[in-house]
């Protein structure tokens, strides 16, 4: 419903604007038409992308021998397969517990969720804390996501630091001044407090604007540190702990065009800097299309011929990208086991993590409006029972040799 009104709505406006210009008035004209015609082509985009899709419920599967051995094949492999999770619950959870390897937590080690007071500095450490014993109580690896995060302070407002800056300082260099000791603070706080436990962090998260050819982002950090703020970040992270594998993560829709090209101008730039850069992450979030395998592949092999570790961070894509097959939850698993199979066919890609665990606990829900369902994203669905990708990549997963060294052309 909501898609059809905001349909109206643009058109309603298009038309509006086109009539209120006075015809006379040739630019106003043009502007009119111009300014019309986008309008209408968003809304024609709007509801092309957020039409009601019907689709049947998950086939039901069987998955408890696939639950019970895919950790422990995992663990013949060097391989990390793992899930991003809202509760630390969720680590131990019956319905999950044998497959994954590593789990990121979505939210408690983000900056919002631990620091209480940026001015007093004051943390509050207690669900953070409580996801990492539950990992380490099962033995599983942790990824720890995200250090320096523009798009949480300006977007999500967790915390807004620079209202922060604005509340609290009167010039340019008193907010670079205060935002730059923050950060250094933030970083020293956390790498010292799960130094040995934590083996490898997101440093920078979305460094890129997301739209675009490839700007750095336009956040609070840039505004006011400049961009070294991402190379100086590496620096106080390695200086901390220098045993961390230290990571950029980076989310795309496509790995081909300017955008990728600009971050991979990004990353070399930060390696001739001598800047302590170990790994870049690829969230792989697929929301309005499906990047393939095969162009996945070539930029990983990109990223690892410059001596990076990779590794997919936050993988999801909606079962409405797969609406046009026949059984789409099939498409969804086979998408995810081709994914999966192309990092672990090249030496330098660690891992693979979905961002969620289960679909009642999507990210997308945050956002109805830009992600209407079926989302449907994960292995488990919303009752928590494993859908049919859990018995194909269990299967996958089983039927794997242990890789052979890859050396960078
Ligand atoms: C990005 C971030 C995550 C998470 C998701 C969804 O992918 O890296 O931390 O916030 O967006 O909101």
């Amino acid at each position: 419903m909501l898609h059809i009104c905001i349909l109206l709505v643009g058109v309603f406006v298009a038309i509006a604007l086109l009539i209120g210009f006075r015809p006379t008035r040739r630019v106003g004209r043009w502007l009119g038409f111009i300014s019309g015609g986008l309008l209408v082509m968003v809304a024609l985009a709007y509801g092309y992308f957020m039409r009601p899709i019907s689709m049947p419920t998950a086939p039901q599967v069987n998955a408890e021998t696939a639950l019970n051995t895919t950790r422990a094949n995992l663990a013949k492999l060097d391989f990390y397969l793992g899930a991003g999770v809202y509760t630390a619950d969720d680590i131990n959870h019956l319905a999950f517990d044998g497959f994954f390897n590593s789990y990121s937590s979505i939210n408690e080690l983000k900056i919002g969720s631990v620091l209480r007071d940026p001015q007093a500095r004051s943390y509050d450490f207690s669900q953070a804390d409580t996801f990492i014993a539950r990992a380490e109580q099962k033995n599983l690896r942790i990824r720890g996501h995200a250090l320096v995060f523009g798009k949480l302070s300006d977007l999500y407002e967790r915390p807004n630091l620079q209202a922060w800056l604005d509340a609290n300082y009167a010039d340019a260099i008193q907010k670079s001044t205060a935002l730059q000791s923050l950060v250094d603070h933030h970083i020293d706080t956390m790498l010292t407090r799960y130094k040995g436990r934590i083996g490898q962090w997101d440093v920078v998260n979305e460094p890129l604007g997301l739209f675009g050819q490839g700007a750095l982002e336009n956040n609070v950090f840039l505004r006011n540190l400049g961009p070294d703020y991402i190379a100086n970040a590496f620096k106080r992270a390695h200086n901390t702990d220098s045993q961390a594998k230290l990571f950029l993560n980076e989310q795309f829709d496509t790995y081909v065009g300017p955008r990728a090209e600009a971050f991979i101008r990004l990353v070399q730039q930060l390696k001739n800097q001598g800047v302590p850069l170990h790994g870049v992450g690829l969230q792989h979030h697929m929301l309005f299309t499906l990047t393939t395998a095969q162009e996945t592949k070539i930029f990983i092999e990109r990223l690892a011929a410059m001596g990076l570790e990779v590794e997919i961070t936050e993988l999801d894509a909606r079962l409405r990208l797969f609406s046009d097959k026949d059984n789409p939850y099939l498409a969804q698993a086979e998408y995810y086991r081709d994914i999966i199979k192309t990092c672990y066919d090249i030496q330098a890609c660690k891992g693979v993590t979905f961002w969620g665990l289960h679909d009642q606990d999507a990210w997308h829900k945050e956002l109805p409006w830009m992600f209407p369902n079926p989302n449907a994203p994960y292995l488990f669905d919303e009752a928590k029972r494993a859908k049919i990708a859990v018995q194909l990549l269990a299967d996958e997963i089983g039927g794997w040799q242990a890789r052979k060294l890859f050396l960078p052309m």
